[in-house]
């Protein structure tokens, strides 16, 4: 085939352009699910700036369990609360399934908050006068395409407790009403600050077993926040912050079922 010079340049140029839609794609793919790349936070309070977050970047995939340790202050809420949509960062970026939180607008983050985070805090933050059922209903009912709460309760062990109050329920299981709550929201990452800080041990290590088996059984991606360093080896992946940075990141090969680790 011969060609002029005209459709010779005019092939090359299409060439060009098919390879760097190639890179391009190979690159987006090739980000990791959950993204934190360089991240500063400054508080200004007053006259005073307080950097909570220095410089922190790490990364999860897509179905791990992740476990952020650090000591109180480091920066472990300001962390979660930015990948939550809760708070916004000061330099760097943030990103899930390819999308940067940081660059949302405040409608965007509403949806964000709405649709792809699950929240587990410490104190359950359960509505007092609604029962089990109703509190983890209420949540779904604001989602696009949330899991059945009486099913999602079932599964978090809590099927003979649906029409109890919080009240009425031991903190455990009011815990796991708030996971049930975060679960059938079908999230696309389910973020739990401290979910064992209120629990007794053995409760503790309930609630932990069933993050575990959640990530594991069902591939939710989850991000644990704790001061308990002894637990770290239940994840796939340890990050390690001090000081507004991320100190280390480990990657267990070989996680150990929370049954079998004793603090
Ligand atoms: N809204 C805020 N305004 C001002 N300073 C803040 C704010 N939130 C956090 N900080 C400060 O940022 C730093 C990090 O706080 P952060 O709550 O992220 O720490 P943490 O690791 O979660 O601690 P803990 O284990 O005690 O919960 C602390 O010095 C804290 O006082
Ligand atoms: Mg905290």
């Amino acid at each position: 085939m011969i060609m002029d010079r005209h459709e010779e340049i005019e092939m090359i140029r299409k060439m060009a352009a098919v390879r760097e839609k190639a890179e391009q794609q190979s690159e987006n793919e090739g980000e990791p699910y959950v993204l934190f790349d360089h991240v500063r936070k400054v508080y200004h309070v007053g006259e005073v700036d307080i950097e909570a977050l220095a410089d922190a970047s790490f990364s999860v995939s897509k179905g791990e369990l992740a476990v952020v340790v650090g000591e109180s202050g480091a920066g472990k809420t300001t962390l979660l609360n930015i990948l939550g949509g809760m708070d916004t960062l000061t330099s760097g970026r943030a990103v899930l399934d390819g999308r940067e939180i940081s660059g949302m607008s405040a409608r965007e983050l509403t949806k964000y908050r709405r649709y792809d985070i699950g929240f587990v805090f410490q104190f359950y933050n359960l509505v007092q006068n609604l029962t089990a059922l109703e509190n983890v209903s209420l949540a779904t009912q604001i989602c696009k395409d949330p899991l059945d709460p009486e099913q999602t309760l079932r599964a978090v062990g809590l099927g003979d407790r649906l029409y109890n109050f919080p009240g009425q329920l031991s903190g455990g299981e009011q815990q796991r009403v708030a996971i049930a709550r975060a679960l059938a929201k079908n999230p696309k990452l389910l973020l739990c600050d401290e979910p064992t800080g209120a629990l007794d041990y053995v409760t503790g290590k309930q609630i932990l077993q069933l993050l575990q088996d959640q990530a594991r059984n069902m591939g939710t991606t989850v991000i644990i926040i704790t001061h308990n360093k002894a637990i770290t080896p239940m994840a796939d992946r340890v990050i390690s912050v001090r000081s507004g940075r991320v100190q280390s990141v480990e990657i267990n090969r070989h996680p150990v079922p929370v049954s079998k680790i004793e603090w």
